[in-house]
């Protein structure tokens, strides 16, 4: 590739390098050579304020509101919240390709931020060392002539995706919370209200948009040169390429019955059986979808039944939720309609307030009567021992990997995640911890891990343990990648060498789970 040498006459000029004439280089090596030669020693302040100068409109400094805005008003979780020396927020995907070889040239760390909800500090935010680069204004959102695929920028989360595929009566296999950003969630995979139909969310991508380490901009698809590349982007975290368009497929879906139930505390017996059975036999019916959540504030000794059932056809099965209804298991109250899905996405938002601190952590398991009520118990008993800590709060998810959802990735193309259909289906559970003061980090950690550690040897006595853990619910020692698989850990492990040999995406770039770690 012929590299565009204004980039390089506009860096030297933001740098004060005197380097004339302009060199021709063709390729980023060439030119980082050229920079050792000349000597770009700025340190990482000086750089940011002489890049100011030159983009003031696309770079910011600590002290300007737009910095303060996408340092922590962007993020979920105040865990994330961090001092970049600036922020890059680019409009288009060469000014991506541009700030992959300024950081290139400088030798920089830096990060990539999307929705900004990963828990897990420095995962998706750099500390005054690095830059931050942020997609919030990469804000493509186009529906195809046919209107079967919409293109999303990455600085787009699935409230607004679903509020623009509202009007068109189609629906994205993405976030069950509105405010979680596109990007993160499909470079994890997905868990979406659709995946029994359509699978993982990374499962329905047709093309990825990005720019490669050489600061090149390419798009992956399953069958053009980059396919390798393609399918380790369905899985495969941030050790590729920074993504600057998802081309998805979108289906028919004008209205959907969804809402969130509620049980009083004393049904724990008949909703563990709901959960349970919907796991076991809910994959029979691909069009409906539960999320099963327990809600512990422990200061208060309130422990809280709620369950969000899906199900996406205008006639609501009579069957499938007859567990999570009367007479079986009558709700406290069900807010269960039939409405288009960005409604229910702008009612529930709010029930994630932002600000907090907060943990995931994940484990999976075959799903199973008794080890449902095992984590239960375990969970909701134990998280009695945090209830010194001030706010604090926790929760519980058993979310259903059908043998549908995976056999529907398959049927698409597959995907590095590597659970096999036929020993399903599973439950991804997903625990979670908010409390209010950085002071309490360690308390909750310690917690956190050695409860972790007891419900797997829990899981393992009882022979249902399961490797996989979900990269967007895993806490930072959980092991992702290394779960996926030998063959599809060896399979990232080249195509991430054969894309980034300099290693930028991994040691320049060093937030998130990286494949040549694992
Ligand atoms: C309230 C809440 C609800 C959730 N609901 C769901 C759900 O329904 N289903 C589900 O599957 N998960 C869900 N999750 C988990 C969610 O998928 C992850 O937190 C995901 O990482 C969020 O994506 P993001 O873009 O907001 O994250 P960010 O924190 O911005 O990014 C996550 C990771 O992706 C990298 N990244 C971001 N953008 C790019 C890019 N353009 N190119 C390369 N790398 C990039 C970042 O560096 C970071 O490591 C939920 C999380 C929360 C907090
Ligand atoms: C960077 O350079 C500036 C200006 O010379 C100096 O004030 C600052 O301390 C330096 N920072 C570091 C981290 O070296
Ligand atoms: C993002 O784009 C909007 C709309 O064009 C613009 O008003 C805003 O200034 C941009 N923000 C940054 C940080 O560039
Ligand atoms: C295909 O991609 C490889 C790098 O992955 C590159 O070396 C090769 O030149 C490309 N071929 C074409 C036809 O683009
Ligand atoms: C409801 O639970 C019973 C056992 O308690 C089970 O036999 C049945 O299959 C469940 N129904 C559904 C739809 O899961």
């Amino acid at each position: 590739m012929k590299l565009n040498n204004l980039i390089w006459a506009a860096i030297a000029a933001a740098l004060s390098v005197q380097s004339t004439p302009t060199p021709e280089f063709n390729t980023i090596e060439a030119r980082l050579d050229e920079a050792a030669r000349i000597g770009i020693r700025l340190n990482l302040t000086q750089a940011c304020t002489r890049l100011q100068q030159q983009f003031s409109t696309r770079l910011y400094l600590p002290g300007s509101a737009v910095y303060d805005y996408e340092t922590t008003t962007r993020y979920w979780t105040a865990v994330d919240y961090s001092t970049p020396a600036c922020v890059f927020v680019p409009k288009e995907p060469s000014e991506i390709s541009l700030f992959v070889q300024v950081v290139r040239l400088l030798n920089v760390k830096f990060a990539i931020r999307g929705g900004g909800h990963m828990p897990i500090p420095l995962y998706n935010n750099a500390d005054s060392n690095g830059i931050l680069l942020s997609t919030s204004n990469l804000t493509t959102l186009s529906i195809s002539s046919d209107k079967n695929t919409l293109s999303v920028g990455p600085g787009r989360r699935w409230r607004e995706v679903a509020d623009y595929l509202a009007s068109y009566g189609k629906a994205a296999v993405g976030g069950r919370v509105g405010k979680v950003g596109v990007p993160g969630l499909i470079l994890g995979g997905g868990i979406s209200f659709y995946s029994s139909q359509y699978g993982w969310g990374s499962d329905s991508v047709v093309k990825f948009q990005c720019v490669l380490a050489s600061g090149q901009l390419i798009e992956a698809t399953a069958t053009n040169n980059y396919s390798d590349l393609f399918w380790a982007l369905k899985a495969g975290g941030n050790s590729f390429c920074l993504v600057t368009r998802f081309d998805i497929k979108v289906y028919n879906s004008p209205s959907v019955w969804v809402g969130i139930a509620q049980y009083d505390a004393s049904n724990r017996e008949e909703y563990l059986n709901a959960v349970y059975t919907f796991g076991a036999f809910g994959s029979q019916d691909p069009k409906s979808a539960i999320v099963p959540t327990i809600i512990m504030a422990p200061a208060a000794g309130l422990t809280l039944y709620a369950a969000t059932k899906f199900y996406d056809s205008p006639t609501l099965s009579p069957t499938v939720f007859q567990n999570f209804t009367a007479p079986v298991l009558t709700p406290l109250i069900d807010t269960i309609t039939y409405q288009p899905l960005n409604d229910y996405l702008a009612q529930t938002d709010p029930l994630q307030p932002d600000a907090l601190r907060q943990k995931f952590r994940t484990l999976t398991f075959v799903v199973n009567k008794d080890a449902v009520t095992y984590i239960h118990d375990t969970f909701t008993t134990r998280i009695n021992e945090l209830a010194a800590i001030p706010g604090v709060g926790a929760s519980m998810t058993f979310q259903p990997i059908t043998k549908n959802m995976l056999q529907a990735g398959a049927n698409s193309g597959g995907n590095p995640i590597g659970l096999d259909a036929n020993n399903g289906p599973y439950f991804a559970v997903v625990l979670n911890w908010n409390w209010l003061n950085a002071a309490d980090d360690a308390a909750v950690s310690t917690f956190a891990s050695g409860i972790t550690a007891q419900l797997e040897a829990g899981l393992q006595s009882r022979g249902v343990s399961v490797g996989f853990r979900y990269l967007n619910d895993a806490d930072k020692d959980q092991l992702v990648f290394q779960n996926y698989g030998a063959a599809n850990l060896a399979k990232l492990k080249s195509v991430r060498s054969k894309y980034d040999s300099a290693r930028v995406f991994t040691d320049l770039m060093p937030g998130g789970w990286k494949v040549a770690a694992a």
